[in-house]
């Protein structure tokens, strides 16, 4: 399972790509304008994509097909980890389908139901998105989401990668895997939570408690 941290800050990616956490990073409009301040939106992903060795999520703002197409491009062009992100409406589909004839990896997004991801599959998209928390957040079963992609995909043997996204917490992350989807992305909040334990903690303190007793240095 691919780990993705789901931002656009770099100290954050800074900081989970030094400590090795993370496979690649996934952004979006939204976490662009958190974060990327004065910067040309251009130079803050390929800061991104110097900063994590893996796969870099960039969304295209365009809404129409070829406009779509040319903002992919220009992405595409900024560094090899790029992959243009590209929403699932008719015309993202379409731009999907041009950019990876020309060999452009894309992550389809905004996905929230397995007819969807079987389009996004059947343009050639190399990632879906599902987003799990926002089907939550309307009282619908994300998680259910994910499982159906899986099976549709492997029912029909399509390649697309289930990125499963919108995820709000630890456990969506693990019922992620157990559906096997084959990444998440993570807020860098979740990430780190995914580290602790309250019982790690306190049998740390026990050691530590036992070996000052011993009164010895390795
Ligand atoms: O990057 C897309 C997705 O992960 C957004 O999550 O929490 O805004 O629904 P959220």
């Amino acid at each position: 399972m691919k780990i993705f941290l789901d931002t656009a800050d770099l100290s954050e990616i800074r900081r989970a790509a030094d400590a090795g956490l993370i496979d690649g990073v996934t952004t979006n409009p939204s976490l662009m304008a958190k974060s990327a301040g004065d910067a040309d939106p251009k130079d803050h992903f390929l800061e991104i994509c110097n900063t994590v060795d893996g796969p870099v999520s960039a969304e295209v703002v365009a809404l129409e097909k070829d406009q779509m197409v040319s903002e992919g491009k220009r992405l595409a062009a900024l560094h090899s980890n790029i992959v243009v992100k590209l929403p699932l409406t008719e015309d993202g589909l379409r731009a999907c389908r041009a950019l990876t004839a020309e060999g452009v990896k894309t992550n389809v997004t905004l996905c929230f139901s397995a007819s969807q991801a079987l389009l996004a599959a059947k343009a050639g998209a190399t990632y879906v998105s599902p987003f799990v928390g926002r089907l939550d957040d309307i009282s619908h079963h994300g998680m259910e989401v994910i499982g159906q992609i899986r099976q549709v995909y492997d029912n029909y043997g399509l390649e697309t990668e289930i990125l499963a996204a919108s995820i709000r917490h630890p456990i969506h992350m693990v019922e992620s895997m157990l559906q096997g989807a084959d990444c998440g992305t993570l807020p860098p909040k979740v990430l780190y939570q995914l580290i602790q334990h309250p019982l790690t903690d306190k049998g740390l303190a026990a050691f530590m408690a036992d070996w000052k007793k011993l009164g010895k240095e390795l």
